[in-house]
């Protein structure tokens, strides 16, 4: 059984930018630990009597279920806070909010839309607070992701990753994880549709750092090319449906098909964040065939979570 040693404990985890390699790992190693454990039907109360607080701005299925099940199986009790029922959302700041909440709780799960929120929070709570996803970033997929990656092709670095689609919330914790952890990553997008400039910086930044690279193409096939893994996620984030019918137009040809997946080769797999639109950034056949890791990468949540909470929550 890793430890869950002292290091990590009230750390905050709002940005993949502010851990390191090694703590990223440790959360890893813990994550394969804690899956083994409950595979086996071994009890694991890490967190015995703790209570999580999900605050949640945006609607969620694996997110909110994870977080839930997980802290369940450490022990602990989850409390789903949706915004609208909060003083939050008629006024209350996001500071006394902070500052109340961390008189009952032991962390904080917060899904919203700005990353400054989370920042705010985080910085205002005298517990750890973890960001479920906002318009920047999404941290907690990103450790779903790399733990699926190694679980799947045993190890990360030099192992090249191609994103396509949107350079979302998605791509850009995923990318700067995989620069950190010495993973090549390749994002294809349409013009307009790159990164945001700071998430490629900070990965670049970690990639000099650890060897790996990153590079920002227009090209789906020669960005598939070589690649271990293709992964994508939807075209219209959360807050954008009023520009799906131009996200629509502007991103055909960036979906994995089976062609697509040809060009990577038999040995490529295949992640998706989820929830999946058939037909649009990923083809059903694709998403349900044998090179898919999906539905693995949707249960490492649970278990990459779990590592999270041991690892922060005092
Ligand atoms: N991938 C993900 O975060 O899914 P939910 O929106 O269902 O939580
Ligand atoms: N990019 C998507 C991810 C959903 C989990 C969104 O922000 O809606």
């Amino acid at each position: 059984m890793v430890t869950a040693s002292a290091q990590l404990k009230g750390r905050s985890f709002t940005r993949v930018a502010d851990w390191s390699a090694s703590e990223l790992e440790r959360v890893l190693d813990l994550a394969d630990e804690l899956k083994e454990q409950q595979k086996r039907r071994e009890p694991h109360h890490l967190l015995p009597g703790r209570t999580l607080g999900m605050i949640f701005q945006k609607p969620s299925t694996r997110t909110r279920v994870s977080f839930e099940v997980g802290i369940a199986q450490l022990g602990g009790t989850g409390l789903y806070l949706s915004a609208g029922d909060l003083q939050l959302g008629r006024g209350e700041t996001l500071k006394d909010t902070a500052m109340v909440l961390s008189r009952y709780l032991d962390a904080i799960m917060i899904r919203t839309f700005a990353q400054a929120d989370v920042e705010e929070l985080a910085r205002n709570a005298s517990i750890p607070v973890i960001n479920g996803l906002t318009d920047s970033s999404h941290p907690c997929q990103a450790l779903a992701d790399v733990l699926t990656i190694r679980e799947r092709l045993g190890r990360l670095e030099g192992v090249t990753v191609t994103y396509l689609g949107d350079g979302n919330n998605v791509c850009a914790s995923l990318m700067v994880a995989a620069a950190k952890l010495g993973m090549n990553f390749r994002a294809a997008t349409p013009s307009g549709y790159e990164p945001s400039s700071e998430a490629v910086e900070i990965a670049r930044e970690a990639a000099a750092e650890s060897g790996a690279t990153v590079e920002l193409l227009a090209d789906p096939r020669e960005a598939a090319a070589g690649a271990d893994v293709l992964y994508t996620d939807v075209w219209t984030s959360m807050g954008q449906e009023e520009e799906r019918e131009r996200r629509l137009r502007e991103l055909a040809g960036f979906g994995i098909d089976q062609e697509l997946l040809d060009v990577a080769g038999t040995s490529a797999i295949v992640l998706h964040c989820l929830p999946a639109h058939y037909g649009e950034e990923i083809a059903e056949d694709v998403l349900y065939g044998p090179q898919s890791a999906v539905w693995d990468e949707a249960e490492n949540r649970l278990h990459a979570q779990k590592a999270l909470m041991a690892l922060v929550i005092s």
